[in-house]
């Protein structure tokens, strides 16, 4: 299915740049763009330079949820909202509401990208933060994509599965940014390393899986491939690269010894994410409800406040557990490091 052992995953609010897609392809890597975040005309502009290339490559879309928040949630964001002002005023923002259900936005586009990729369809499409719907999967195979759903567990594999998905990523915990988990975790999720939850995702399922967390070089690769895994998704080892477009702040954040650990966190999106610990983290962790994506709209200005005074103690500065070892330098670099010693 993938050419390469290596994939650039899609890394969305502005990290996976058109330029880092086609830098890391050019470097022998399989390339992602990030669709989430993204109107249908912004991700057709941005994937238009990937199809001029003529290599395959990948789309990532968020799966919007569905329903309303249940009641206790609900009554937790309109706390959370009290309590973001205070950080609001000191950052100079605004804390806005959250669009309604039937604003485009709360849905992330969603059904005008799945047009567009069923009318110009592109080699791979993988999605994350829940299933896709049964048809929306059978629409984009007819049309000759390969459809891939993200995973953080068995019982989501089993169940991503039974969506006749081409192929998973299983995503483990160290991975850095927005968990893809849909389902409560598990036990073995809290305790398994990649290559034990990709053996374990393997004997369930019998589909071709991509390993993803914390594969910071090319020994932890190659222990995924080891344990099953066709190819691995390299995250957090590509944001500080020239062509991210991750924030200098943020670049600056993960080479900053300042900074000493990451934790996942409600605090930024309302939906679990791994972040390095800034104040931000530290005060609002607690009481950050399971309100995805609204709390995201209620942080946006409070985050972009931070982005243009400089202060990453505000900002979301989305690390995996190996964050340590991400260079800096052309993109290029890191994937051709990873395929030398693969
Ligand atoms: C800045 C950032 C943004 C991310 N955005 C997305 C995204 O839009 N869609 C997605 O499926 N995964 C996203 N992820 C998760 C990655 O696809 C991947 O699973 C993860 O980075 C792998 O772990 P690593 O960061 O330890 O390499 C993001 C990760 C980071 C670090």
């Amino acid at each position: 299915m993938f050419e390469s052992p290596i994939i650039a995953a899609p890394m969305a609010g502005g990290t996976t740049t058109t330029d880092l897609a086609l830098a890391t392809q050019r470097a022998g890597a399989f390339a992602f763009a990030a669709g989430g975040y993204k109107s249908a005309e912004q991700l057709a502009a941005d994937i238009g330079p990937l199809r001029d290339a003529g290599t395959g490559f990948g789309v990532n879309l968020f799966v919007p949820r569905t329903g309303p928040l249940a009641a206790a949630d609900a009554a937790a964001l309109t706390a959370y909202r009290s309590e973001l002002w205070a950080t609001a005023a000191r950052l100079g923002a605004d804390v806005p509401t959250a669009p309604a259900p039937e604003d485009p936005r709360a849905r992330d586009f969603w059904e005008e990208k799945i047009e567009l990729l069923l009318r110009e369809p592109v080699l791979v499409v993988s999605f994350t933060f829940g299933l896709a719907p049964v048809d929306v999967v059978a629409a984009l195979q007819a049309a000759g994509t390969w459809v891939m759903a993200s995973v953080t567990s068995v019982a989501e594999a089993v169940a991503a599965a039974a969506t006749g998905v081409d192929a998973l990523v299983v995503q483990h915990r160290s991975a850095g940014g927005h968990s893809a988990a849909f389902l409560p975790a598990t036990a073995s999720v809290l305790t398994a390393t990649l290559p034990q939850l990709l053996a374990e995702v393997h004997a369930a399922v019998n589909l071709p899986l991509v390993g993803a967390g914390g594969v910071s070089g090319p020994a932890q690769a190659r222990a995924a491939l080891d344990a099953g895994a066709v190819a691995v998704a390299l995250g957090t080892a590509l944001v500080r690269t020239d062509e991210s477009g991750a924030r200098q702040l943020h670049k600056d954040a993960l080479a900053d010894p300042a900074f000493a650990q990451t934790r996942m966190t409600r605090a930024f999106t309302g939906k679990p994410a791994r972040a390095l610990v800034n104040d931000f983290v530290r005060e609002h962790s607690a009481t950050a409800p399971d309100a995805y994506p609204e709390v995201h709209f209620l942080t946006a200005p409070l985050r972009a406040a931070a982005a243009s005074s400089g202060d990453a103690q505000a900002l979301n500065l989305w690390a995996g557990t190996g964050w340590k070892s991400a260079q800096d330098g052309p993109a290029a670099a890191v994937i051709e490091g990873f395929l030398r010693e693969l």
